[in-house]
Formats: structure tokens, C-alpha cells, sequence
């Protein structure tokens, strides 16, 4: 989005975008000055914040390949799926089964929009607004119903998307709700960010997103392994990024030299 260029009605440009943010730092474009300003603020104590994102995304894409060659899934619903970039849910999926189904859930209309232009003419896939702290209504929307058959395994990405989910949203029982209405087989891939290790940075990160369109909430090791509840974590279990079934793609897993430092926690449980 060129800065000159009015945004889109209904796009508040001027408040930081949690979704937009992230794009920031993937190296996008999708993003606005009031974005690029407060993802400056959260580099300035977090450089490491661009490498985190793509660590983020590379577990996402390995987890995906994982549930695919070693489960058998072909069904996905991706809930904070965020603005496209490289390496999407469905580029992946597709690589290994064009027949596979992808459903990309977010609340940004930001997010959707895109998402909607890229996938218009890309077969088994759907965009739904929703919002992940109520589930069943992401559940129960037609269109996600049209496409994934919930006899049969599925996989539900929460990857980088339960920090913004408060304790008053009881970030648990959402977890349940779907949880319940999976079929066993099926499998959640989370990831979620951590202060355990960079507290203090930690801490003013959150700060900047204070102000922007979803606060942050830190959670620390056994709460977030707490959101596996009623899944049985496959190996290696609940690690950092880059040490969930490293391979090629988790290269560049060291920031100025130095091991990345703790930031997010990341698994995938299954159902039994
Ligand atoms: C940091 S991005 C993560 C994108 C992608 N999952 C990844 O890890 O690369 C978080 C996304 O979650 C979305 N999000 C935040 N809160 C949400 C909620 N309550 N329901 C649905 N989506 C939400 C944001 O709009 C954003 O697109």
C-alpha cells in the first residue's frame, strides 16, 4: 500500500495494525506509515523480531508438511492467517495435494481482502471473517462447511494468533470448542509468544502493541503448554521454532552470530 494512496473505505490506516505489522517485518508491502512507525518501536527493542517472523513461519510450513506426509491431513483451517506472503498455507498444501481444502480465517478486513484477491481463482479454498475467540461460529459458517468434512481429520493452525487472545477470553476453552468438534486424527499447530526468556524487551514490545489494534498478552512456558490440553504433543513436543523438526529451512535460526533468544514456544498435538 503506497503511503500516498488513500486506504481503502472502512481501513483505519492510522492506528498500528497488529497484521500489518507482521507483514513489516516479513519485508512486505501491505502496511502504512502508522504500521512501519510502531514496528520500528518494537525493532528498536526486539531487532530480532524480523528473523522471529520468518522462524515463525518456516515451523509453520515444516508442521504443515509434517501433518500431511506423516497424518495423511488434507483438510485445513487456519485461524490468523494474516496478510499473504511467501510461503502461504495453501501454496504449501497445494504443493503436496492440489486436491487439498484450506480455509483461511481472520478479523482484519485488511487481511481478508488480500487473502480474497489471491485466492479468487484457486480451487479448494475459502476466506471467512471470524473471530477465533468465538470458534463455533467459525465452525458453523457455510462456506467453511462446504469445504472441510469434519468425519474426517483436519488440521487447525493457531499459529502466532492465541497471544491476542486475553485471559478473559479464556483462550483454553476456545481451544476445547474446536477441539471437540474435531475428529480424532486431527491436529492443532500452535505457536505463541513468549517473555520466558527477553522479559524486559518482552514487556516494552507489548507496550507498543498497546496501542495498536490488538494488545499483546505474554504467556510463559506452562501456560502455553496448558493450550495442548487434551492433544498429545508429537516429537519433539513444545519447543522454540527453530528446534521443531529443523531441516533446510530453519537455516537461519541464529540472529548477529547468537542463537535466537526464547520468543515463542511452538508444538503440534493431536487428537487420539
Ligand atoms: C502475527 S499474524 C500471524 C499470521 C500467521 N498465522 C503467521 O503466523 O504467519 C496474527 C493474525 O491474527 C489475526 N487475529 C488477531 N486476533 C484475532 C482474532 N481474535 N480472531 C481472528 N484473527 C485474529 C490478525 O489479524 C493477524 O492477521
Amino acid at each position: 500500500m503506497p503511503e500516498e494512496a488513500p486506504a481503502p473505505l472502512g481501513i483505519d490506516a492510522t492506528t498500528p495494525n497488529a497484521a500489518r505489522m507482521y507483514n513489516y517485518y516479513l519485508g512486505g508491502k501491505d502496511n502504512f506509515a502508522a504500521d512501519r512507525a510502531a514496528a520500528e518501536q518494537v525493532l528498536k527493542v526486539a531487532p530480532e523480531a524480523r528473523e522471529l517472523a520468518r522462524q515463525n513461519r518456516a515451523f509453520m510450513r515444516r508442521a504443515i508438511r509434517h501433518v500431511m506426509a506423516d497424518a495423511g491431513i488434507r483438510q485445513f483451517i487456519d485461524i490468523g492467517t494474516g496478510l499473504p506472503t511467501e510461503g502461504n498455507v495453501h501454496e504449501i498444501v497445494h504443493a503436496h495435494d492440489p486436491d487439498a481444502t484450506i480455509v483461511y480465517v481472520d478479523n482484519d478486513p485488511v487481511v481478508l481482502a488480500h487473502s480474497r484477491a489471491i485466492l479468487s481463482r484457486t480451487p479448494h479454498t475459502a476466506t471467512l471473517r471470524g473471530d477465533l475467540r468465538q470458534p463455533l461460529d467459525i465452525l458453523s459458517t457455510p462456506a467453511l462447511r462446504d469445504l472441510i468434512d469434519f468425519s474426517k481429520p483436519v488440521a487447525v493452525l493457531l499459529v502466532a494468533v492465541l497471544h491476542f487472545l486475553t485471559e478473559d477470553d479464556k483462550p483454553g476453552e476456545v481451544i476445547a470448542r474446536l477441539r471437540d468438534s474435531l475428529a480424532p486424527g486431527s491436529h492443532l499447530i500452535l505457536s505463541h509468544v513468549t517473555a520466558d526468556e527477553r522479559a524486559h524487551a518482552a514487556q516494552q514490545g507489548a507496550a507498543v502493541y498497546r496501542k495498536a489494534s490488538s494488545s499483546i498478552t505474554l504467556r510463559n512456558r506452562q501456560q502455553i503448554m496448558d493450550l495442548f490440553e487434551g492433544f498429545e504433543l508429537i516429537p519433539p513436543g513444545m519447543v522454540k521454532l527453530h528446534d521443531w523438526r529443523p531441516d533446510e529451512d530453519s537455516a537461519f535460526a541464529t540472529y548477529r552470530g547468537r542463537e535466537l533468544p526464547t520468543w515463542f514456544f511452538c508444538g503440534v498435538g493431536r487428537i487420539r
